[in-house]
């Protein structure tokens, strides 16, 4: 394309019109704005199986995911988009996965487009209502408005999914942090099951 603007990571950052390259091999992000590295430590009180990790945290504090961001205005009408790459691994029988949040301004959703590995996103409303869809490549998903969600990795590679979602959305941690998922992904018989959370604190927000 033709431009008098100079491209590159600048032009993320002034937010003017650009394309960027995604290398769905690495996979990589080629132009963002910042990269958040997420370790095991980031997760706690996350995983079901308590003791599980604290002996994985004892043996390092390992990288779980990234996330290269290109990140807007922080207002309505500008996006905000990025590659998430979360690692496979598992604490006792419980895949890795993101923190997973609820969007600040609630009524916000998001897309997703899987580049490269298997998992699953784990939704929830404040009603308590949950969902749970595949992550694989060439997949796409919807994160409607109102929908917590978290990416959980069950495959051997590296689970990676462009976001896109509105910039002002932001992030409220905090309701995930203090009453978990309705649901985890765990391993069952050698294959990823979907069970009940016993520690949910259920849809009170
Ligand atoms: C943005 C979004 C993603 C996640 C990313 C990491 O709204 O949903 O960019 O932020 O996949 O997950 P969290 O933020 O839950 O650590
Ligand atoms: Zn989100």
């Amino acid at each position: 394309m033709v431009s008098a603007m100079p491209r590159g990571i600048g032009c993320i950052v002034d937010r003017l019109p650009c394309s960027f390259e995604l290398d769905t091999l690495s996979p990589v992000l080629g132009a963002f704005s910042s990269k958040s590295e997420r370790t095991l430590s980031d997760l706690a009180g996350q995983f079901l199986d308590a003791a599980a990790y604290e002996r994985a945290l004892a043996e390092g504090d390992r990288l779980v995911y990234v996330v290269y961001q290109s990140t807007g205005s922080g207002q309505a009408g500008d996006l905000d988009y990025g590659l998430t790459v979360l690692w496979p691994g598992k604490i006792g029988n419980e895949y890795w996965m993101t923190k997973g949040h609820y969007h600040h301004v609630l009524e916000t959703s998001e897309v997703y487009y899987c580049l490269q590995g298997t998992g699953y996103m784990v939704m929830e409303d404040i009603s308590g209502h949950w969902a749970v869809e595949k992550l694989a490549s060439a997949r796409g998903l919807y994160v409607a408005p109102g929908w917590a969600h978290r990416m959980v990795n069950v495959g051997n590679v590296p689970l990676a999914a462009l976001y896109v979602c509105p910039s002002h959305a932001g992030h409220d941690y905090h309701t995930i942090e203090t009453r978990g998922f309705r649901k985890l992904i765990v391993e069952q018989g050698g294959a990823p099951a979907i069970i009940d959370n016993p520690r949910w604190q259920g849809c009170r927000r």
